[in-house]
């Protein structure tokens, strides 16, 4: 099959378009033909060796976390799943080969079906970034109704997804964002936008009850002046320091927290259900076409600025 292999860390040179052999699925598992993918800044990092310590794989290697795709073999112990079903989902790409590839090998409790409503490309832009917004703000957040909640990153992949996710929850949802995305954050549903290019996101004393920085670009220390008593700084990019600045945390009445997802499928279905449904609304960006786009693909998600999410459609 034709794939796109991490030769060696680095720059997008490191990755390659070959041809390798199909991957082979052990009794549990399940072998899709990838329909699309999405690009994500985790597999920027894992490019470029930032994440290597928590990589169990060698090089070369088949890069990618989230896709679509239709199941052309099943393992004999699979009972979830037949050839032909349409599916969703994400792989571990720190111990399984991804989907930048015209097939995967997956998990069945990394997949769930797609529903017929909705296209491949929005169902492989989903699942991270769905389930991540979720985590962030129903289980790290603990966000209640009437609650004020900050959104760093606010017209991103993940970003876009908290906006909605939040009011649905009954929140008042102030969005950070440049100011030419302020129509796109405030039709999301953001009661208020803030161009962080021009103003403190922090000025405002004791205002939230949660902020969540998704862009990795504040501190806790920061925003800790705009957070009430009580109140929870969530970064999404852990690291060791962070894990310590947790640990110890300076600030006693407000805390820190790290998002480290383990996507499970019940979450997977109640975002999946929540755009079937009308409820939340995936953005795309764009829709390139091919393997061979991975490189312009990848050069937009690397400037830091996609509306939303972008896939590559394969299949
Ligand atoms: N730990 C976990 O389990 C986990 C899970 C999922 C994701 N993540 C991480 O979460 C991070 C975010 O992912 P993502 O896919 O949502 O990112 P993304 O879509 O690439 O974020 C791009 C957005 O960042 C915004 N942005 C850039 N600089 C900003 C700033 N200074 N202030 C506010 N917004 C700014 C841009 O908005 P403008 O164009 O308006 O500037 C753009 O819309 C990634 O690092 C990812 O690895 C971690």
């Amino acid at each position: 099959m034709k794939a796109i292999l991490l030769q060696h860390y680095g720059d997008l040179s490191a990755l390659k378009i070959d041809e390798v052999p199909t991957p082979v699925l052990s009794v549990e598992e399940v072998l899709v033909k990838v329909k699309a993918f999405t690009i994500s800044p985790l597999e920027l990092k894992i490019r470029k060796g930032e994440a290597k310590m928590f990589v169990r794989r060698k090089l070369p290697m088949l890069m990618g976390v989230d896709f679509s795709g239709e199941i052309v073999a099943v393992g004999s112990a699979v009972q979830a799943f037949n050839v032909g079903d349409e599916v969703m989902g994400a792989i571990d790409p720190f111990k399984q080969s991804g989907p930048y590839a015209e097939y995967v090998v997956a998990k069945t409790d990394q997949l769930i079906p797609k529903p017929a409503e909705l296209s491949f490309e929005i169902a492989a832009a989903l699942p991270i970034a769905g389930a991540s917004a979720l985590s962030c703000l129903r289980d790290l957040g603990k966000l209640k109704s009437g609650q004020r909640v900050m959104i760093l990153g606010a017209a991103g992949a993940l970003g876009h997804l908290a906006v909605q996710i939040a009011k649905q929850m009954g929140a008042s949802v102030t969005g950070v964002c440049r100011a030419s995305n302020f129509e796109f954050v405030k039709g999301l549903g953001a009661d208020e936008v803030i161009d962080y290019t021009v103003q403190d996101p922090f000025e405002r004393e004791e205002a939230y009850d949660l902020i969540i920085d998704i862009v990795d670009k504040y501190t806790f220390k920061q925003a800790q002046q705009a957070l009430k008593k009580g109140g929870i700084f969530i970064n999404t990019v852990p690291g060791p320091a962070k894990f310590l600045q947790v640990a110890l945390n300076p600030f006693r009445s407000k805390k820190m927290a790290l998002l480290m997802l383990k996507l499970t499928t019940s979450d997977l279905a109640w975002v999946t259900n929540q755009v079937k449904e009308g409820k939340l609304r995936l953005h795309l960006d764009k829709i390139y076409g091919g393997l061979e786009s991975i490189y312009e693909a990848t050069t937009n998600v690397e400037a830091g600025h996609v509306r939303g999410k972008l896939v590559i459609k394969v299949g």
